[in-house]
């Protein structure tokens, strides 16, 4: 069992709930199965009991740093946030409350709980079975519910623990399309138009100012900018994510981590040869992706180019994912591949049976 603090001495989990009777937040949200997975927190499933509804609760226990809490309350203000857009379409879990107890040694967040698979569990049950057009249904789907929302927010920890696959069908010819995917997980998020209001004490400065000192995220997902001087990070910022999307494609057409680190020193080497060894192995992908490999090759290196500034916006990867599922785009040359990616919706030399515009643009 997990200790609540490093202190050898401290008190475990258990002896904590029977301790502080903390069984009902609020006397209304009741706790009742403990949810493994997680990383920096601790969370419950439970029942909303004035409702009757199914809750996720996730509580911080004595936040270790000024950081950690003003992370924990940056998820709670993003997805209360959210309310609106979401709906429009639903990508992040409905908000519920929020608040802290024993005078902030405990916050606590609470949410409706999303019935669906996370992709990591999707990965690991599903993937030899599915179709290349199934995965990158999934990787559409994905790229859609993580592009920004608006305001230049960048989710930091877009891996597929923090995914959820909702069991519904997709229609891809809507003009509002519904993704059916809701991403977890939003403490580390941040939107740099924000930060620039933000006065200095708000958890959003906290957070901005944390940024670059501290890996809180998982660091198989972690850009190459990681080790670049924050200072500078400018208009290449929100670009962030859109690595991520690219490690995670290529796991979706291969079922392989493109890298395998055991730790940061590995990651931090790899990082001086990143260019040659991702040309490398995205050139074998022929095996998995057959005649949409040069497509899929050209979208893989588009997502991940070292320089953020170069790198592809996760909207324009979605909608070049919609191309080749939905018009069956399957260039045979890389020369027409790259005109391509260049500029997706301006491309000419196709005639598209479906296409319009970005069905998403009237949103945006
Ligand atoms: N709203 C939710 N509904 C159902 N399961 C959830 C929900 N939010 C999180 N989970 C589950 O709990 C796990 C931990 O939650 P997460 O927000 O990712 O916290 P951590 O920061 O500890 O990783 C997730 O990986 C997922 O399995
Ligand atoms: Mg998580």
């Amino acid at each position: 069992m997990k200790t609540l603090m490093n202190n050898e001495n401290s008190v475990n989990k258990g002896d904590f709930f029977e301790l502080t009777g903390l069984r009902l937040i609020d006397n209304r949200f009741r706790l009742l199965e403990e949810v493994s997975g997680g990383k920096s927190s601790t969370s419950f499933f439970g029942i909303d009991e004035s409702t009757g509804k199914n809750i996720f609760v996730k509580l911080s226990i004595f936040p270790r740093s000024e950081l950690e809490a003003a992370r924990f309350r940056n998820e709670c203000r993003f997805l209360k946030e959210q309310m609106w857009v979401n709906s429009i379409i639903k990508k992040t879990p409905s908000y519920i409350s929020h608040g802290e107890l024993f005078d902030g040694s405990i916050l606590y967040l609470i949410t409706e709980k999303i019935e669906g698979q996370l992709l990591s569990d999707w990965l690991d049950k599903n993937f030899n079975e599915a179709s290349l057009t199934d995965r990158l249904k999934i990787a559409y789907r994905v790229f859609g519910a993580a592009e920004h929302f608006s305001q230049f927010t960048v989710h930091h920890d877009l891996h597929p623990g923090n995914i959820i696959l909702l069991d519904e069908e997709v229609d891809l010819r809507t003009r509002v399309p519904d993704f059916k995917v809701i991403i977890l997980d939003w403490g580390q998020s941040h939107s740099k138009l924000e930060a620039s209001y933000a006065e200095e004490s708000d958890d959003i400065s906290i957070i901005h100012n944390g940024m670059g000192r501290q890996i809180t995220a998982s660091f198989y997902n972690l850009p190459p900018e990681t080790f670049m001087d924050w200072h500078r990070a400018g208009s290449e910022y929100n670009k962030y994510d859109s690595w991520a999307m690219g490690l995670l494609l290529y796991k979706l057409i291969t079922g392989h981590n493109l890298f395998t680190f055991d730790n940061i020193g590995q990651f931090a080497e790899a990082m001086r040869h990143i260019e040659r060894d991702i040309e490398f192995e995205v050139a074998k992908i022929r095996e998995y992706a057959g005649a949409k490999s040069y497509v899929l090759q050209g979208l893989l290196y588009h997502l991940l180019v070292k320089e953020p500034r170069d790198r592809m916006f996760i909207q324009t990867a979605r909608q070049v994912l919609w191309f080749i599922l939905v018009e069956e785009f399957e260039p045979d040359n890389v020369g027409m591949v790259a005109r391509f990616l260049r500029d997706p919706e301006g491309f000419k030399e196709v005639r598209w049976k479906h296409f319009e515009s970005d069905p998403l643009a009237h949103i945006y």
